[in-house]
């Protein structure tokens, strides 16, 4: 993965772990391979992400002379709970914790690399409609269309999050525009967790 990245981009002062996946069951159905699968993705990935590529990122740091960044993909399911997705809140609070526990280290140990979270709300994405199929199934809701407006309600601000708002949040997060945040989480969520 690292020498992919190196040899696509040359350098890196940036990296966005974004890659994750979901499950949307009780617990009773949920097994213990579903829940290996999400760690593995959502958690173990971001983790083998930031080892791979610590010392890259320091040494483009020390080359530009700005701090790099690394932003690591949560969810509003990383500091709330939610019915039916044990196994993700799982996955995405320990996002949360481990992008602190990076920061933290990082700075004790001199590296020029800041750690964010990033916990947006309901991105109108394939992974939101299968989401919003499997919460259908769960009985959440009668239909997924009714799912989704439910959803859409539950964000203040009156619907899902498109795409390039989070992509906008991320860029924030990677530029030098946020220099002085470390260790800290950015809520793109509608108002979600303001409630
Ligand atoms: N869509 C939402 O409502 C929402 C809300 C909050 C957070 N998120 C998070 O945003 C991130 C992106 O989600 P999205 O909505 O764009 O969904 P998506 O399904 O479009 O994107 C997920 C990405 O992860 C990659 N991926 C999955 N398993 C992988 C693996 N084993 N190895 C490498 N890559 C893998 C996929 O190829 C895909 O590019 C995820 O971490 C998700 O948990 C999504």
């Amino acid at each position: 993965m690292r020498q992919a990245g190196l040899a696509h981009h040359g350098r890196a002062s940036v990296l966005v772990n974004n890659a994750g996946i979901d499950v949307v069951r009780d617990m009773a159905g949920t097994s213990l391979a579903d829940w290996d699968r999400l760690f593995r993705v959502n958690s173990t990935g971001m983790f083998l992400g930031m080892k791979e590529f610590a010392d890259d990122l320091h040494e483009e740091a020390v080359a530009i002379g700005q701090l790099s960044s690394v932003v690591n993909m949560s969810s509003i399911c990383g500091l709330i709970g939610v019915a039916f997705q044990v196994a993700y809140c799982a996955t995405k609070g320990s996002v949360r914790l481990m992008s602190k526990a990076a920061a933290l280290e990082y700075a004790a140990l001199g590296k020029k690399i800041r750690v964010n979270s990033i916990h947006p709300g309901t991105v109108d994405t394939a992974f939101a409609a299968q989401c919003l199929k499997e919460l259908g199934e769960v009985g959440f809701a009668p239909s997924p269309e009714e799912a989704r407006a439910a959803i859409a309600r539950a964000h203040p601000i009156g619907h899902m999050a498109d795409p390039y708002e989070i992509a906008d949040a991320i860029v924030f997060l990677a530029s030098d525009a946020s220099r002085f945040l470390t260790g800290s989480e950015l809520t793109p969520d509608g108002g979600y967790t303001a409630q």
